[in-house]
């Protein structure tokens, strides 16, 4: 059975606004997942564990992608490797706002 995360709006202030993200862990995942505000009203919320070593990524609002800090590979916001050393994707989720909640859907 899918589970959801709800994260208040009011209680993740960066999300409040495009550019916007976090990064921390939730109950019934064992990763940290990272959440983004990518354009008005659209998120995007994948693994935060970088494939190659098992930093955390972080959003690049610039460039629309997530990075790793430790030894540079970049990924999609669909999860796809854009450049390595990370050999696979990042698992992405589903993601959506009702304006007041930011609800994240896990596998
Ligand atoms: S741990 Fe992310 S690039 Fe090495």
């Amino acid at each position: 059975m899918n589970k959801t995360i709800v994260l208040p709006l009011s209680d993740f202030s960066a999300l409040a606004r495009t550019g916007g993200s976090v990064v921390g862990k939730a109950e019934g995942y064992a990763n940290p997942i990272v959440v983004a505000q990518v354009s008005d009203g659209m998120f995007a919320a994948l693994d935060a564990l970088c494939t190659h070593a098992g930093c955390n990524v972080a959003y690049n609002a610039l460039n629309l992608t997530l990075d790793c800090p430790c030894h540079g590979s970049t990924y999609e916001l669909d999860g796809t490797v854009i450049s390595g050393p990370a050999p696979r994707p990042l698992k992405k989720f589903t993601a959506s706002s009702d304006g007041t909640n930011v609800t994240v859907t896990l596998p």
